[in-house]
């Protein structure tokens, strides 16, 4: 017999990522840190999505277990008709090969490999994967193939690591403060990059950040504060990273 997915009240689109009651505590000896209380977060197909919040509110947390590099204490996630919540390690694994793109703060490339290897290094183990050099040029690196890390900029390196991140084509992209370690300039190439992957490849993003004019480029704006979701907003107009000053 098929197993028919039961359609979403008024036919809505399912979210790429849900979460329902999440919580999350990390027991540090004989304390407990809420790091977050009762999450209801969707990200829907294509949107673009800022996270918002002061340090410690629970951003990062929330982040890693969108893109299942860390599991809730309670609550659930869903990636489409998929729970998440009670998958093994290996399906986790699974699930973040073949959906997820992330990019960090620091860039994590390798530095004895260049340009080309460092992304060729996901794309090798990858089912069907855009060429290094076709990922490259999608964040204008297409020059900069044969370049060690310690050759390029800040911004260039941190494209890099997006190049690496999207190469895979994952239809997910999750940003935790790529922005962070980077000038304003600088970060404006790399947020315009970001802008270009959801907008052309349909790829559903989320970017954490501490910079809150950045949140004028979104579809929505989410806030979190000690744990919680404190405020959300849909941007009536987005702006393009050049547009903002921060
Ligand atoms: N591995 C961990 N062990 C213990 N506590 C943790 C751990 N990771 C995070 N926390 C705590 O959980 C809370 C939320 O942390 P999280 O990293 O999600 O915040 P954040 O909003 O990303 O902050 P920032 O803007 O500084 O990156 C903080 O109080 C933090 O100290
Ligand atoms: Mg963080």
């Amino acid at each position: 017999m098929d197993v028919v997915a039961t359609p979403m009240p008024g036919n809505a689109p399912r979210p790429v990522l849900a979460t329902e009651g999440l919580t999350k505590v990390y027991r540090m000896g004989e304390v407990d840190v809420h790091a977050l209380r009762g999450v209801d977060f969707q990200l829907a197909e294509g949107e673009f999505v800022v996270l918002l919040g002061a340090s410690g509110s629970g951003k990062s947390t929330l982040l890693n277990i969108l893109g299942g590099l860390d599991v809730p204490t309670s609550g659930r996630v869903f990636y489409r008709e998929q729970e998440l919540t009670h998958a093994d390690e290996r399906a986790l694994t699974r699930y973040r090969r073949e959906h997820v793109g992330f990019v960090f703060q620091f860039y994590n490339l390798i530095p004895s490999l260049t340009a080309r290897e460092n992304v060729a290094l996901v794309t090798d183990i990858s089912p069907n994967p855009l060429a290094p050099e076709e990922a490259l040029s999608l964040v204008g690196l297409g020059t900069r193939l044969d370049h060690f890390p310690s050759q390029l900029s800040g911004g260039e390196q941190q494209r890099v690591a997006l190049a690496r991140a999207i190469a895979r084509r994952p239809d997910i992209l999750l940003c935790d403060e790529p922005t962070g370690a980077l000038d304003a300039k600088t970060g404006t190439a790399v947020l315009e990059v970001i802008a270009r992957i959801n907008r052309e490849l349909g790829t559903t993003t989320a970017v954490i950040t501490h910079n809150a004019p950045i949140a004028q480029m979104a579809d929505r704006v989410v806030t979190l504060a000690d744990g919680r979701i404190a405020g959300e907003h849909r941007n009536t107009e987005k702006k393009a990273p050049g547009e903002l000053s921060w």
